[in-house]
């Protein structure tokens, strides 16, 4: 059972952020895509893992489209948006029909598409059917939370020692599979791309989590309602927020070790830094209180569902689920209103293109 239902109806439009990052990596990937070699006569099949409610999904499938078209001189293409049943596809959908940057208006191109809800941690398309797969902002979901003493920790990079290794040893398990199910749907030769959140090791053995300075903010705001007698202790106490960065080496373990040590080749691997663009804008534009509605809505269109189904639906104290939910947020918002350079969102994201041999 995945870890979420998929991300709220409002992130279509809160997802600026993931965009950002796809765009300031896709050169690498184009880089990549040019130098393969490919039949002009082919029909080239693109899958997005992890495709959400589309914006980011069509938008991405619109320039590798246009790029392939261009530089390979190939018309035909089959185009895969999965993501887990519980997906919004309706949503995907009206976009793929109504946005500008719909991949179904490149003139002189045959493209079908075709939605797949299936977990993407197994196979999700008949054995090679990809030429290239990608994925943004996905692959960090864990497919279940360990049964672990996380003692209020809320994200990775609050827990310790038993708790750790028991997620940790779930992502990997997840990876590996992830890697299985991609060797048997890519072609010889075809491309995987894969942008997730991710860690770095220091040299004393300090793991630095993507995102770690946003849940301790979290983690403030619901020790707060736990206060006011809003939220009860014991479902925090064994509440995890099921998202975890990989480091750069626990992103290629399995593609480069044990039963497929020599079925990828690694054309580019990278773990890069940054700050979320809301947050460098507020630093020019400096109003405390759109910097934070902002980042509210985004952080809530990815993590809404699980905050309520995995926590409020749990632990809420006279009051539904549904408002606690909301008082959550709001009382968020304020944090962040009140002081800015608390939580910033940075970032560490893969960049990582293997091939297929
Ligand atoms: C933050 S969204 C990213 C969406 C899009 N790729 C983007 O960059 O905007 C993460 C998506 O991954 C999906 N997801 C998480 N775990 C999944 C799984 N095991 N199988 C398929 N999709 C999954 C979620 O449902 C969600 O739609």
């Amino acid at each position: 059972m995945p870890t979420t239902k998929g991300m709220t109806s409002s992130y279509n439009h809160n997802s600026k952020p993931q965009q950002e990052d796809f765009l300031h990596h896709l050169d690498t990937l184009l880089g990549s895509i040019d130098a393969a070699a490919v039949e002009t006569t082919h029909l080239y099949s693109i899958i997005d893992y992890g495709c959400s409610l589309g914006a980011n999904s069509i938008l991405a499938m619109n320039h590798l489209i246009q790029f392939i078209h261009e530089h390979k001189s190939i018309n035909n293409f089959s185009v895969y948006h999965n993501d887990l049943p519980s997906n919004d596809f309706n949503a995907l959908l009206e976009n793929l029909h109504s946005s500008t940057d719909s991949y179904q208006h490149i003139p002189d191109c045959q493209i079908f598409t075709q939605l797949v809800p299936s977990n993407f941690f197994q196979q999700v398309v008949p054995d090679l059917q990809v030429d290239l797969g990608f994925s943004m902002a996905a692959v960090h979901w864990l497919t279940q939370i360990p049964d672990s003493d996380y003692h209020n920790a809320v994200f990775l990079s609050d827990v310790r020692q038993q708790a750790k290794k028991d997620l940790l040893g779930q992502a990997a398990k997840d990876w590996q599979s992830f890697a299985n199910a991609r060797s048997k749907e890519i072609k010889p030769g075809g491309l995987l791309f894969i942008m997730g959140l991710a860690s770095e090791i220091d040299s004393t053995g300090y793991r630095e989590v993507a995102t770690a300075e946003l849940f301790i903010t979290v983690k403030k705001v619901l020790t707060q309602l736990v206060e006011d007698k809003l939220l009860d202790q014991e479902p925090l106490d064994s509440f995890i927020f099921p998202v975890i960065p990989r480091t750069q080496e626990e992103y290629m373990q399995p593609f480069e070790n044990g039963e497929l040590k020599g079925t990828w080749r690694c054309l580019h691997c990278s773990i890069e830094k940054g700050i979320a663009s809301d947050y460098l804008a507020y630093q020019k534009h400096q109003d405390a209180k759109l910097y934070a509605e902002h980042y509210t809505q985004f952080f809530r269109s990815f993590s809404q569902k699980t905050m309520l189904d995995n926590l409020f639906a749990l632990g809420a104290v006279n009051i539904t689920a549904e408002d606690l939910c909301e008082l959550f947020y709001a009382r968020f918002c304020k944090t962040i209103e009140n002081s800015p350079e608390e939580g910033v969102f940075h970032h560490l994201i893969s960049n990582i293109v293997l091939q297929r041999n």
